[in-house]
């Protein structure tokens, strides 16, 4: 079975990958993860007896760990996950992103390089590195502008967005410098179970369940083309496992909404969904605060290239996907208080500063 190596493995986008890896039994996954506020070891809790699923706690900026742990397992592909992924959070505090998303990526690249030098000429063949990005690294788009290529200029307006761009730069660089077998996707929002609750879809619904403010930033029309995490992931393991090498391939939900429409088709399911709620209609909820400074207007991705290529769609529709994201979250309390509480974090401190 192929060897899979993955970078922040514990947060939204990775452990849902992961999950779905193991369930199909597709690949072994080592997990390397330095379990930021935002990795959450209870979303692979249910791989704890799992024979070929190993993690790995530490930081991709940790150049021996990575050198030791890649020379220890020895994978056929690396799946670079690892970032600090939210804008808002970047706004104020550039440091952490600029360390993780540039500099931990610069570590990383060049450790796999030295790793895959030294691999025979099939292993050196098989082997690929696909680096997980953002639409957001090609800015803003105008109402009637056509949906992000491949080809769109890079035009990142947020810390966070310059940070992956940066990756991004560095990791087309080490294919065309030293022919490292790079492949990089540049996704759309993704939204469904064990987002943590900083970003818009999660925040939403919990709030509206607890009847708190639901804020939406500005006038509520900035625009975002929502992809659900599992048709993301699929496009991810199509990549790597038969995407051209040296190639970008963008991944969208072909799904844009104003984040106004997104809000309200929140609270119209959680009226349906909780109809002795207090809070209905949970509309009532809904305030407009200050906008995010440097908030961008519209993303939209055209997947043409992935759907030609790969044959890969989105299967998704907004409407199956949002309901079941907020079912998920009415049926896991204890997922929310741990994350709430932040009791999830002591895991860290059970499992490692203990021993
Ligand atoms: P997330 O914030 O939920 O999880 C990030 C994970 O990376 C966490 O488990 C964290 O502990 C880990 N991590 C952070 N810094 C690390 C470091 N220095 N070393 C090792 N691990 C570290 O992120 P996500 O939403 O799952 O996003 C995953 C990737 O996908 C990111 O690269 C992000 O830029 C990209 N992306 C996300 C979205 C989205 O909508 N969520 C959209 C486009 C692209
Ligand atoms: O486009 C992909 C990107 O999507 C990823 O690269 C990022 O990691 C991910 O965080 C996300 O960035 P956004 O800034 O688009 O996501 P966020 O959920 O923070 O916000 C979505 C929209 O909702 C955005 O226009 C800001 C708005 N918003 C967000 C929050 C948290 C609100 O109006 N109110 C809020 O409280």
């Amino acid at each position: 079975m192929r060897k899979w190596f993955v970078t922040g493995g514990a947060g939204f986008i990775g452990s849902n990958f992961i999950l779905a890896r193991r369930t199909e039994q597709s690949a072994l996954i080592i997990n390397l993860d330095k379990l930021t506020y935002a990795g959450n070891p209870a979303n692979l809790e249910s791989l704890h007896d799992d024979p070929d699923y190993t993690f790995v706690h530490g930081d991709i900026c940790d150049r021996k760990l990575v050198r030791d742990n890649l020379n220890k397992y020895k994978p056929h592909a690396l799946i670079h996950f690892a970032a600090e992924t939210h804008v808002d959070r970047s706004i104020p505090e550039p440091e952490t992103f600029i360390q993780t998303n540039v500099l931990g990526t610069f570590s990383l690249l060049e450790e796999v390089r030295h790793y895959w030098e030294n691999l025979d000429d099939s292993g050196k063949d098989e082997f690929r590195f696909l680096h997980v990005s953002t639409d957001e690294v090609y800015g803003s788009l105008k109402p009637d502008d056509p949906p992000f290529s491949e080809h769109s200029p890079y035009r990142p307006n947020s810390p966070y967005s310059a940070s992956k761009a940066a990756g991004d730069h560095l990791a087309r660089a080490y294919y065309n410098t030293y022919g490292l077998p790079i492949l990089i996707t540049n996704c759309s929002n993704n939204y469904g179970h064990y987002q943590f609750p900083e970003k818009l879809i999660p925040l939403m619904i919990l709030n509206a369940l607890e009847g708190k403010t639901l804020p939406i930033y500005g006038d509520g029309k900035n625009i975002r083309d929502w992809l659900y995490v599992g048709d993301n992931n699929e496009a991810l393991k199509l990549v790597v496992e038969r995407g051209k090498v040296g190639e970008t391939y963008n991944i969208g939900g072909c799904c844009e909404k104003t984040n106004i429409e997104v809000v309200m088709s929140i609270c119209t399911i959680l009226d349906q969904l909780c109809p002795d709620s207090p809070q209905i209609p949970h509309k009532s909820l809904i305030t407009f605060v200050k906008d995010r400074p440097g908030h961008d207007r519209r993303y939209a991705v055209d997947i043409s290239k992935i759907e030609k290529e790969l044959g890969w769609r989105p299967k998704e529709t907004f409407e199956t996907g949002l309901k079941k994201t907020i079912q998920w979250y009415i049926d896991n309390p204890k997922w929310i208080e741990s994350v709430i509480t932040g009791a999830y974090r002591n895991w860290i401190e059970q499992n490692y500063e203990k021993r």
